[in-house]
C-alpha cells in the first residue's frame, strides 16, 4: 500500500486506538507480520500496553493525543467505537488515514444513525423510533406494546446502555437523563448471530460463517461457529446482508453485525467495526483470524482465507468469578492455568493480562472439534474452571498425586 512505511522494517505503521484485549490480540496478529502496532492506551495497565513497544498514553477524546499518535503512521484504527466523529473528521482532512472512515464508523458509533441508515436501504431490522418525548415513547409502546427497550445512542457496551422499560415514568427518568433515546421494540426472538466480514479500500469483502453468540447479563460470553443447525439459506443472506452493509458504507477493516434471529429470519441489532468478541473463535478456529485480517483490510493488502480448521469451533470468555474475590481461597491463577493446560490440553487460552474483578472480560479459551456438544462442554468447563475454580463433573480432575 502507498503511504508511509517504517524507514527500519519497510513495513507499515498501523496505531490503534485503544489499548484494551483487542488491541492486544491485533498486536499479536501484527508481529506475524512484521509490524509492531501502536497503542494510543490512557492507561500503562491496559492489555495492550503492557505488551506493545510503542504506546502513546494519552485519552482518546483529546485531539492532541489522538494527532500524536498518528504522526507518522501508515494508518489509524479503532479498538473501541469512543473517539468523538469531529475528531476523526479533523484528522481525516490534515490528511490521516484513518480506518475505518468517520464517515462509516458514526454507524457503529450511533445506534440512531445506523437505524436511519438502515431504514433507507430497506434492511431488516426491529420496529424502532427516535424518541425525545414522553408522548414519542407513548406513542411507540402503544405500537409495540410494553416492555420496550430503550438506549441512549452513544456509549453503550456489553450490555451497559441497554434499558427493557415495563413503564411510562421509568422511561421518562431515562428521557430526562439522556434527551434523546433509541426505543426499540423488545424482540421475541429464537437466538443472537453475528456475521463478520472484512473490506479492503479496493473493494475487496472476505467474510466467515455465521456464528451464534451466547449472551449472559447483556454479555457475549460464548460463541459457536458456525451457529448450529442455521439454515443454509438464512446463513447465506445474513452473510449477503453483512456484505452489502460494509459496501454501502464503505467500511475499512471489520465489520461485525450483531443479529437477532426471529422465526421470519434476522433483523440487525448493532454493528462494530473493528475486531469484536464474536470474532476470537477465528485466532485457532479460521485460516486468517479477525486480528490479522483487519490489517490486511486497514492497509489495503489483498485479505486471507476465512475457510474453518474444524468443523465446530466454540470460544468461551472468562468473566471475573468466584477466583477473583479478595478472599478467594482456591487455587491461585497460575495453578489454574496448569491445571487447565493439564486436564486440557487441546484447549487454547488467550488470557488478556488484566487484575481480576468480577465480571470484568479477563480472557477466552478456544475448543475445536467435530461435535458441537463436547466441543462446547469442553470450552465452557474451562472457562468455568478459570473463574470460579469448580470442576465441572463431567470433566473430574485426577486425584491429587
Ligand atoms: N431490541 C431488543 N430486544 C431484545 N433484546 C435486546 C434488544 N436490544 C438489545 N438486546 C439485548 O441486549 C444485548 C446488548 O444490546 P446491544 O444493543 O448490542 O448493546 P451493547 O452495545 O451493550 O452491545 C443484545 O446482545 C441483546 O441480548
Ligand atoms: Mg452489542
Amino acid at each position: 500500500m502507498a503511504g508511509t512505511l517504517d524507514p527500519r522494517t519497510g513495513l507499515p505503521v498501523v496505531v490503534m486506538v485503544g489499548g484494551g484485549q483487542l488491541a492486544r490480540m491485533t498486536h499479536q496478529a501484527a508481529i506475524a507480520l512484521g509490524q509492531s502496532l501502536r497503542v494510543l492506551a490512557t492507561d500503562p495497565g491496559e492489555s495492550a500496553a503492557l505488551v506493545a513497544a510503542d504506546v502513546r498514553l494519552g485519552d482518546h477524546r483529546d485531539l492532541e493525543a489522538l494527532r500524536a499518535a498518528a504522526a507518522g503512521a501508515t494508518v489509524v484504527t479503532f479498538d473501541h467505537e469512543h473517539v468523538p466523529t469531529d475528531h476523526l473528521q479533523t484528522l481525516e482532512a490534515e490528511g490521516v488515514r484513518v480506518a475505518p472512515g468517520s464517515a462509516a464508523l458514526v454507524h457503529a458509533q450511533d445506534k440512531l444513525v445506523l437505524r436511519h441508515a438502515l431504514a433507507e436501504t430497506g434492511e431488516p431490522q426491529p420496529a424502532w423510533a427516535e424518541v425525545t418525548t414522553g408522548t414519542g415513547i407513548a406513542d411507540f409502546a402503544g405500537a409495540t406494546g410494553w416492555p420496550i427497550v430503550l438506549k441512549p445512542p452513544r456509549g453503550g457496551y456489553d450490555g451497559r446502555g441497554v434499558f427493557v422499560v415495563d413503564e411510562l415514568d421509568e422511561a421518562l427518568a431515562l428521557l430526562a437523563e439522556h434527551g434523546r433515546l433509541l426505543a426499540e421494540e423488545r424482540v421475541d426472538m429464537v437466538r443472537e448471530l453475528a456475521v463478520q466480514v472484512a473490506r479492503s479500500p479496493f473493494g475487496q469483502v472476505a467474510v466467515w460463517p455465521v456464528v451464534e453468540t451466547v449472551q449472559r447479563d447483556g454479555i457475549n460470553t460464548e460463541v459457536l461457529a458456525p451457529a448450529p443447525g442455521l439454515d443454509e439459506e438464512t446463513a447465506t443472506a445474513a452473510q449477503e446482508l453483512a456484505i452489502r452493509i460494509a459496501t454501502r458504507l464503505g467500511v475499512v477493516g471489520l465489520l461485525a453485525v450483531e443479529l437477532f434471529q426471529t422465526p421470519d429470519g434476522v433483523v440487525v441489532n448493532e454493528l462494530a467495526m473493528r475486531p469484536h468478541n464474536s470474532g476470537h473463535w477465528t485466532i485457532e478456529g479460521a485460516r486468517t483470524s479477525q486480528f490479522e485480517q483487519h490489517l490486511r483490510a486497514v492497509l489495503d493488502y489483498p485479505l486471507g482465507s476465512t475457510a474453518m480448521t474444524a468443523p465446530v469451533v466454540v470460544m468461551a470468555n472468562v468473566l471475573g468469578g468466584d477466583a477473583a474475590e479478595p478472599d478467594w481461597s482456591g487455587p491461585p491463577l497460575d495453578e489454574r492455568v496448569h491445571h487447565l493446560m493439564a486436564h486440557w490440553p487441546d484447549v487454547k487460552l488467550h488470557w488478556y493480562g488484566k487484575g481480576q474483578r468480577r465480571g470484568r472480560k479477563l480472557g477466552h479459551v478456544t475448543a475445536l472439534g467435530d461435535d458441537l456438544a463436547e466441543v462446547r462442554a469442553r470450552a465452557v468447563a474451562a472457562a468455568r474452571y478459570l473463574a470460579d475454580g469448580v470442576v465441572d463433573p463431567a470433566f473430574a480432575f485426577p486425584e491429587e498425586h
